[in-house]
């Protein structure tokens, strides 16, 4: 007898998904990414159009899927995608806008911690404030990488944040203040959904406004530094 594939509420996979899983938000990115750089690439999930694609990058299973906006989104997908559908690494591909005058657009940003004003961490109970943090061995991988490329790269604390309109003015200079790079609205979920599993993630931004500065990117631009973050990330699925 054939062995059942599983599906969950929101993947009902259409084709094998890959143990490294790149989440970018937006599921057409997912689309993208995975026609742009991957080889042998196949459709696994179009449920809610939260596209899913696997491919093979340099030869390395890869799989890349939206994780949808917010950390109730991404850490849905990504608590399927580790606890029913194997992923042990789980990496975000995204944007974020930076809180230190000094970051400019297109730089790119590697979220070691990911501080948040979500409550999303309060179901583990935990006796005090849990940190969550980005996979070493991902994130020194990273690092190698942009060594390598010639590529630089600003490694440190993001906020994940639940409000994308703030009905206060001075919340992003008091986390800019303890030393926050930038912030999104995924990584501190996706960070604590991982540790409790037991497996690697990572979220890896590149800059698409700076709040402090007030600057912007253009579309055009845009592109380079989302292969750049490409580049940097594609090869964590070779790691073993
Ligand atoms: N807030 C939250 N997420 C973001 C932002 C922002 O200003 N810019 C890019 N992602």
């Amino acid at each position: 007898m054939a062995t059942e594939v599983p599906s969950t509420p929101h993947i009902n996979p259409q084709a094998p998904i890959a143990p490294t899983v790149l989440l970018p938000g937006d599921p057409l990115r997912a689309k993208f990414i995975a026609e742009t750089y991957l080889d042998d690439v196949r459709c696994f999930n179009t449920v809610r159009n939260m596209l899913g694609y696997t491919g093979t990058y340099r030869g390395h299973d890869v799989s890349v899927m939206g994780s949808g906006m917010g950390i109730p989104s991404i850490s849905l997908y990504a608590w399927e995608l580790i606890h029913v559908f194997g992923a042990t690494r789980v990496i975000r591909v995204g944007s974020c806008g930076a809180m230190q005058p000094d970051l400019d657009v297109y730089d790119i940003v590697v979220a070691q911690s990911a501080s948040t004003d979500s409550r999303f961490l309060e179901q583990y109970d935990l006796p005090g404030t849990y940190a969550p943090t980005g996979s070493y061995k991902l994130l020194s991988a990273v690092a190698e990488q942009a060594t390598q490329q010639g590529i630089d790269i600003h490694v440190g604390n993001i906020l994940s944040s639940d409000v994308f309109y703030n009905f206060r003015d001075d919340v992003n200079e008091r986390w800019a203040r303890m030393g926050v790079l930038a912030v999104e609205m995924e990584s501190a979920g996706l960070y604590a959904v991982a540790a409790e599993a037991g497996v690697d993630a990572l979220g890896v931004f590149t800059v698409s406004d700076n709040l402090v500065t007030g600057a912007q990117t253009t579309s055009s631009e845009r592109e380079s530094a989302f292969t750049q973050m490409m580049e940097l990330t594609l090869p964590l699925a070779g790691l073993e």
